[in-house]
């Protein structure tokens, strides 16, 4: 079904209020008043069967009654009208319902929810909400909800999922003197979501970056290919940090992916940058939407204070923009700019003899230089000098700099004199911060904008080529036999196909079998129970390594099928597994699970204690390509260890990207089939001699 375009949502010519009520202290009242007294420009048709005026408006009994189908309708009757409004606003031909009415699916009620959406459709129409605040557009001059007042003007537009935080959005915008173009409410988003309102949003000509505050997606996946079209910085405050479908987790990976840890892959993959709080989501929304994006990462500090010098220097270092020493001419020539006792390095400190003058040649030399990529600019408020004037002064050069599409950002440290003079930089473009932390913490947005827009600019991996087809007949297999995950050697059966270097794995039935198994292997070996009813086959005793000899397999095959009898006695044995013994290597882990919003998703980790204590695991939602793995590896905490440490060569990091890359794959394409899977451990020897995988577990998903 084709849907109409947003814009008669976002820009409405005219709109009708259902529910409008002529009773001050009702939100049917506070709709038309907010209309009325913000300015908009658009016919208003109130909609109420017993009055006939509203704050000098005509009322209409009835939707049909209007004089044309508005762009939109905002509907404030209770619950139980609504559907038949939804109907009544789809045959008067209204294609835009923003539904502020609470009572829904947020308390149970999720089926006059979906029915409303589906009365909608029929008409082709859409719903925004229910259960929101409305839409308030500085732009269009329409507050169509029941917040206040419009925030503050501003160029970034934020969507809320939670109406109350919205309304205090509006009204802090003025205090912390950060504004917005849009303000929408999206509530229970019934039909209208995320990902709709960001294909929009990006091609607004009056919206320049995109905020939102997300409880949890529907459809994680639309958000993701949404986010990854869009040309425009994308930031997002995410709540709820709490594990979500861990408890039946029947994998490491599964008991491992919290939604915080999954919401932050997808984000990253989206290209969308995480706001770590609300004052975030203020301060980088304001340089998203007023700077563009860092492209390279020499960053250069301007100060006239040694003290916001090196706090700003410590957190460089801290949001991944380090500061490096400037090049020999850029220092000569900010020498020229200073007292004998300044310092032409980076941070650069013209000491606080530093007037408009000062700042002025600084700031226009550095700005324009090609060296420099991002400019921070800070300022400590003294007696000597004008905050404003030193304001006026940044602004200016750069203007005279002749340079366009480098970020700058600023703070001034001071009282009153500063603050009135960053909102004049804010005012006039430069997004101005009260303390040194911030204006970096800002610039480096800007840097992770432009980083993430190029990883996410990458060709997506194929996922041809696979024999898909073997591996569902060696999972139908298990499945005829009544199990619900595979042994290890299906699972690596499974794993090669998709081209993961597992060890070699064969099945012996009897001792002799093993023996000659373990001959044409070659020693040493390592030998393993294989039942579908032992998925902790160390806790059974059911694993022997190091099997150097013929005697040795002789001792261990019995050894081994006497313990899992122990563990479990009408276990069902296969046998036991003669595997090659991989030489050691770094132990890492893979893993995926099937997440509740996002699907196949991978896991990676350093083995042994670092994920079964520390917990140091990080996630990306399937596919990953070779870039996105290679990231993964220096999220963990563990990294130097991949990287190399105490003289030790570094690991096989392109190797196990491959494998990452291949895994994901896998998953992706047996999405219906694989509902949680280990490979664990899995070695990474040094560069250029690759990794192995020695143990797999693949858990199925259970079929209707
Ligand atoms: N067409 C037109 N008007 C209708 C109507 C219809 N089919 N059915 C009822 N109305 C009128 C009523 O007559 C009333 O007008 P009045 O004041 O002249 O009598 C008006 O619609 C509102 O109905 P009322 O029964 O008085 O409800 P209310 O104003 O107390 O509450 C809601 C209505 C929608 C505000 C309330 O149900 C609700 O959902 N509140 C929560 C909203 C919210 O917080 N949303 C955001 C969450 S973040």
């Amino acid at each position: 079904m084709k849907l109409d375009s947003l814009d008669g949502l976002m820009k409405p010519k005219s709109v009708a209020v259902v529910g409008a009520s002529a009773t001050p202290g009702k939100i049917g009242y506070t709709v038309i008043q907010n209309l009325q007294k913000d300015g908009y420009k658009g016919a208003v048709y109130p909609i109420n069967p017993n009055a006939t005026e509203i704050l000098g408006y005509k009322v209409y009994p009835n939707v049909t009654s209007i004089p044309e189908a508005a762009d939109a309708a905002i509907i404030t009757v209770p619950a139980k009208f609504c559907l038949d409004v939804v109907d009544e606003c789809g045959r008067k031909g209204i294609k835009n319902l923003i539904i502020i009415t609470s009572g829904f699916s947020e308390v149970g009620d999720k089926e006059l929810e979906e029915k409303m959406v589906e009365t909608a459709h029929k008409y082709g129409s859409r719903i925004l909400g229910p259960n929101i605040v409305g839409i308030c557009s500085n732009s269009e001059k329409f507050n169509g909800s029941f917040a206040p007042f419009l925030p503050l003007e501003g160029k970034s537009s934020l969507i809320s999922q939670s109406g109350a935080l919205l309304i205090a959005i509006d009204a802090s915008s003025y205090i912390r003197g950060v504004g917005f173009d849009k303000l929408i409410s999206i509530g229970n988003m019934a039909d209208i979501d995320f990902a709709d309102l960001v294909t929009w949003l990006d091609k607004d000509e009056n919206t320049s970056c995109i905020s939102m505050y997300v409880e949890g997606f529907k459809d994680g996946r639309t958000f993701i290919e949404a986010c990854q079209k869009a040309s425009k910085p994308i930031i997002a405050l995410k709540s709820g940090v709490s594990a979500h479908g861990a408890a039946a987790a029947a994998s490491h990976t599964g008991s491992l992916a919290g939604a915080a840890k999954v919401y932050g892959a997808a984000f990253q993959q989206a290209g969308v940058i995480q706001a770590a709080d609300l004052d975030d989501l203020f301060d980088r929304s304001l340089a998203l939407s007023l700077q563009p994006p860092m492209k390279g990462e020499n960053l250069l500090v301007l100060t006239n204070g040694g003290g916001v010098g090196v706090l700003a220097t410590d957190a460089a270092e801290k949001y991944g923009v380090p500061l490096k020493f400037a090049p020999a001419d850029v220092q000569a020539e900010l020498k020229k700019h200073m007292p004998e006792f300044g310092s032409a390095k980076n941070p650069v400190d013209m000491t606080g003899m530093a007037g408009n003058e000062w700042y002025y040649a600084t700031t226009k030399f550095s700005y324009a230089h090609k060296w420099v990529d991002g400019l921070v600019v800070l300022y400590c408020e003294t007696a000597m000098t004008n905050p404003l004037e030193i304001a006026q002064s940044i602004k200016k050069a750069v203007d005279d700099s002749g340079v366009k599409g480098k970020p700058v950002t600023v703070s001034f440290v001071g009282g009153e004199r500063s603050v009135n003079a960053m909102r004049w930089l804010v005012d006039h473009g430069i997004p101005a911060y009260g303390a040194p932390d911030l204006a970096i913490n800002a610039i480096a947005a800007l840097r992770e904008f432009y980083k993430m827009k190029e990883i996410v600019n990458e060709a997506p991996i194929s996922c041809e080529g696979f024999q898909y087809e073997q591996a569902v007949e060696i999972i139908n297999k298990a499945r005829t036999e009544g199990r619900d995950s595979l042994t290890e050697i299906e699972a690596k059966q499974v794993f090669s196909i998709y081209g993961l270097p597992v060890t070699a794995t064969e099945l012996a039935k009897t001792e002799d079998e093993a023996v000659a198994l373990a001959k044409k292997i070659g020693f040493p070996v390592v030998m393993k129970i294989v039942s579908p009813d032992i998925l902790h086959k160390s806790d059974a005793g059911g694993v022997k390594v190091n099997i150097k000899d013929e005697a040795a397999a002789r001792d261990a095959y019995q050894t081994i099928l006497k313990n899992a009898k122990a563990y479990k006695a009408n276990a069902n044995i296969h046998g036991i597994a003669v595997q090659e013994m991989a030489p050691w290597g770094t132990e890492v882990i893979l893993g995926s699970v099937n997440d509740p919003t996002f699907g196949p998703t991978m896991m990676f980790g350093l083995g042994g204690i670092f994920v079964e204590v520390l917990k140091d695991v990080t996630f990306r939602v399937a596919p990953v390509s070779q870039n996105q793995a290679l990231r993964m590896f220096s999220e963990i905490r563990g990294a130097p260890i991949l990287a190399g440490v105490r003289g030790e060569a570094p690991r096989d990091r392109e190797a196990l990207a491959d494998v990452i890359c291949r895994y994901s794959s896998m998953i992706i394409q047996l999405q219906d089939e694989i509902s949680e899977s280990d490979a664990n451990p899995v070695l990474v020897y040094e560069e250029g001699k690759g990794v192995k995988v020695v143990d797999a577990r693949i858990i199925l998903k259970k079929k209707a």
